[in-house]
């Protein structure tokens, strides 16, 4: 076989065979295939698409690329989350500790940030001396114990999405139904998980901007699970603007730690409910969503799961002081508001370019090899529907580079659409996907 041809059939529109997937993921992952040709696949393939066939193929390649994780020596169901990825989506720093402080095991498997996209890792890494580089033993140990730890892929768990994921960032070819579902169910699968709950985020900073392509990304994702043998839920969410109201590594942290202590923003509470009932519900714990919501409520009230995030950030050797007290976080060393240009209703946010803003702010990468500054972000004012005066503040940029800071505000102010007619406020949670079929909402 020989990749040349494989690229070309795809680019033919032709359907290509296990075997031939599976020698393509193969290559890439020993090194036979280079970065050249894995890239010109990728956008062949998101040109052309995969069918349901190729795209489990896929799936079964890569996470079968490396180790599979036995988690058979923690006790109990255990549990996940992923998002498709979105904009200031900083629910596993919420729902983690929530529900691991009703003690039910939370391993999870986190990434970092993908394109517009922020990842859990980068973010924790906010804590000085977080580590999420932990041994397998480690990671067993810190769930049987405390009940919950977050891994970053380590370099033998799915190894083919970890370079294809950083490939496609760079390469703009990450917005393809196939390639986020095998990359997304690969990790899962390696990772051992008894219940798999996925976030799958919709609109204008989403990778999928419209319903039905989110429910099609959802199917596809709950019928490899089922697959598989796991518990798979999806929920589809809105990413029609930030979640919450902060966008960059640290300052979402922040809003994560407000919201555990009660004092987060609604829509933020309300998808971190959401996806940590559906939790409970497939561990077993709750025997549906309303019970589930009670027994987390507690959980926040009591302070049980704040003083859980703390106990895990100190786990994984990080310094937790700064979750009782987030003063003590590096702060970015210039603040600067973007102020409307005329009185109106905020319309429409292309919150894309919002998560753009905190990327090009040094909040994201730009190349494979690019170092992150987890301390710059956008804290949002302004959201749909909301009134504008002339000269208001719609965002604050935190920023340690003047000219980053310049780029960033143009950005920003692009990203704001106003209007003279009010729009409704999004819907926070638009539907579930199970094996049984959709309910919406
Ligand atoms: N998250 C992943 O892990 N992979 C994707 O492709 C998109 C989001």
């Amino acid at each position: 076989m020989k990749m040349y041809d494989l690229i070309n059939k795809k680019k033919n529109k032709e359907r290509l065979s296990r075997e031939e997937i599976e020698f393509i993921v193969k290559g890439y992952t020993e090194g036979t295939v280079p970065d050249y040709q894995m890239s010109a696949f990728l956008m062949a393939v998101c040109l052309n698409g995969m069918d349901h066939e190729e795209t489990a193929a896929l799936t079964v390649a890569m996470a079968h690329s490396g180790d599979l994780l036995d988690l058979s020596r923690i006790h109990g169901i255990k549990v996940d989350k992923h998002s498709t990825g979105g904009v200031g989506d900083k629910t596993s720093l919420v729902l983690g500790p929530l529900v691991a402080s009703l003690g039910i095991p939370v391993a999870k498997m986190s990434g970092r940030g993908l394109g517009h996209t922020g990842g859990t890792i980068d973010k924790l890494e906010s804590f000085p001396g977080f580590s999420t580089t932990i041994t397998t033993e480690q990671f067993i140990e810190n769930v049987n114990t405390i009940k919950m730890a977050i891994v970053g892929q380590t370099a033998n768990l799915a190894p083919a999405d970890k370079k294809i994921y950083a490939l496609r960032d760079v390469t703009a070819t990450v917005d393809n139904i196939s390639l986020i579902a095998s990359s997304i169910m690969s990790k899962k699968i390696a990772s051992g998980s008894d219940v798999i709950v996925l976030d799958v985020k919709t609109g204008s900073g989403a990778f999928m901007k419209t319903l039905e392509d989110s429910l099609a990304l959802a199917r596809e994702m709950v019928q490899i699970g089922t697959i598989a043998g796991r518990k798979t839920y999806a929920v589809i969410t809105d990413m029609n603007q930030p979640l919450g109201n902060a966008v960059g590594n640290t300052l979402e942290v922040i809003e994560a730690i407000d919201t555990l202590r009660g004092e987060g923003p609604e829509d933020l509470l309300e998808v971190s409910m959401t996806l940590a009932s559906y939790m409970l519900v497939g561990a077993g714990v709750a025997k549906d969503v309303e019970e589930a919501e009670k027994l987390l409520v507690q959980k926040l009230e009591d302070g049980s799961a704040l003083n859980k995030f703390a106990e895990f950030v100190r786990a994984q050797g990080g310094d937790s002081r700064p979750v009782f007290n987030t003063e003590l976080f590096a702060k970015a060393g210039l603040a600067e508001a973007v102020t409307a240009p005329k009185e109106g209703y905020i319309t429409y946010i292309h919150t894309d370019e919002v998560g753009m803003t905190s990327l090009v702010l040094g909040g994201g990468r730009e190349t494979k090899e690019s170092l992150i500054d987890i301390s710059v972000g956008v804290k949002i004012h302004k959201k749909l529907g909301d009134h504008v005066t002339k000269g208001e503040a719609l965002a604050t940029l935190y920023a340690n580079d003047g000219n980053k800071l310049k780029e960033a505000k143009e950005r920003l102010l692009k990203a704001y659409v106003i209007g003279e007619n009010k729009v409704e406020k999004p819907k926070t949670v638009y539907a579930i996907v199970t094996r049984d079929g959709i309910t919406s909402f």
